[in-house]
């Protein structure tokens, strides 16, 4: 098989720039991909981050003005990872220059920019738009979601989805942009992690039709650039719960996203109960599932328990890691990549696929909610 040559171009050479720039060299781990990525061109207003993407051979532009990038006919794809305060205009140029877009989350910084970033798709809908969310790449996300969608579970009793990390426990680390309402959104660390959380659910068909929430600020300022203390404007912590009607009958849905849970690194969390059975999965353990059973166990009568299944490496596009071996953040990327580029393709068959504009928009209306129903402590309808 030839495989499809595609120009990916970066704009926003910082944490996620550099990180997605990695994964791309990384391609020949995949097998039998019909595509075949090439780094030519980055932007940043930075010089000294572009300086980073020198030691990367493909890369023949790098520039601080995106509009050139745009230009670049060796460019078919772009990667945008910025401030979300500049996802819409970026996202939208993008679109409109005919390049096709793997656009950051939370998709635009509000819900009035998610929907200005769709209508130009609309104009464009030769523009194949998707949005990064790497969490349901992880092997053992894979295998939750086939559990929760084989039926097992019976009528669903309860589901939590949690984002959880502790980068902002030092009261005296330094304030960013993502601390900053203007750039990070009113919806703060929901803008951040919302996406990580809310993928599978949303994937699963799990929208809350009304939630209430609890929204936390727990460090309201940081040292500034000159070491005096700046106002941080943005939620640490949401934690939302909500109902959800599906094919098996009506339940909670606990959905939490917070900077400041200690212990935790990055960490997302999916566990469903149901009345014959159940599934959880945590990043921090990354090989391994867990399968509630209900019913006869040899010797001992009938019982519920909970066994650990290690899953290994493999996840939706298959790679030459050994199959017995760890995964981890930088596979996950790489998957998410495999199947963004395969969709493109037309070649991802029933495989997994990225999160849709449509789900990305939608996690702006669950925000919506959660912050109309955090300020007022009471219920929020989820407008649809
Ligand atoms: N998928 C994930 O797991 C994940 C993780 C972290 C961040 N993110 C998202 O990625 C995006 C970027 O976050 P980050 O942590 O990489 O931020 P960052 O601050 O590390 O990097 C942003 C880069 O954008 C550059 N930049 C700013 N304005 C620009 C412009 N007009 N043109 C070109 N470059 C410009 C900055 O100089 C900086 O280098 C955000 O949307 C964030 O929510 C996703």
């Amino acid at each position: 098989m030839t495989a499809q040559r595609v120009g990916i171009g970066i704009i926003g050479g910082g944490l996620m720039g550099r990180e997605i720039a990695a994964a791309i060299q990384r391609w020949p781990a995949l097998v039998d991909h019909p595509v075949r990525p090439r780094l030519t061109a980055v932007c940043d207003i930075n010089p000294a981050a572009l300086a980073w993407f020198d030691q990367i051979d493909s890369v023949t532009q790098t520039t601080t003005d995106y509009a050139e990038l745009l230009a670049n006919p060796e460019v078919d794809v772009v990667y945008v990872a910025v401030r979300h305060d500049l996802h819409e205009q970026i996202y939208t140029d993008v679109i409109r220059a005919g390049k096709d877009l793997l656009a950051e989350k939370p998709f635009g910084i509000d819900s009035a920019a998610a929907a200005a970033i769709l209508r130009a798709l609309d104009e464009h809908p030769e523009s194949f738009v998707r949005c990064s969310s790497e969490m349901p790449f992880f092997p053992g996300a894979q295998r939750a979601i086939d559990y929760v969608r084989s039926g097992a579970a019976g009528q669903i009793i309860e589901v939590r989805s949690a984002f959880l990390h502790s980068s902002d426990l030092d009261e005296h680390k330094p304030i960013n942009w993502k601390r900053q309402a203007k750039y990070c959104g009113e919806a703060g660390v929901m803008n951040d992690l919302g996406m990580h959380a809310w993928h599978v659910p949303l994937r699963l068909g799990w929208v809350p039709d009304s939630l209430t929430a609890a929204l936390q600020n727990l460090v309201p300022q940081r040292p500034g650039p000159t070491g005096e203390p700046e106002v941080c404007d943005t939620w640490e912590n949401a934690t939302v719960w909500g109902w959800v009607e599906d094919g098996t009958g009506r339940f909670p849905i606990t959905v939490e996203t917070k900077r400041i849970a200690p212990g935790n690194k990055n960490t997302w969390v999916f566990e469903v109960v149901g009345k014959t059975g159940g599934v959880r999965f945590a990043t921090s353990n990354p090989k391994r599932v867990e399968i509630l059973s209900v019913g006869e166990v040899p010797g001992v009568g009938r019982e519920q328990g909970w066994t650990a299944i290690e899953v290994g490496s493999q996840s939706v596009w298959p790679t030459v890691t050994g199959g017995i071996f760890e995964t981890g953040f930088s596979d996950a990327i790489l998957q998410m990549w495999a199947v963004y580029l395969a969709e493109r393709a037309g070649e991802l068959g029933d495989r997994f696929g990225a999160a849709t504009p449509l789900e990305a928009a939608r996690t702006h209306q669950l925000y919506d909610a959660a912050l109309a129903a955090g300020e007022s402590r009471t219920w929020a309808p989820v407008t649809r």
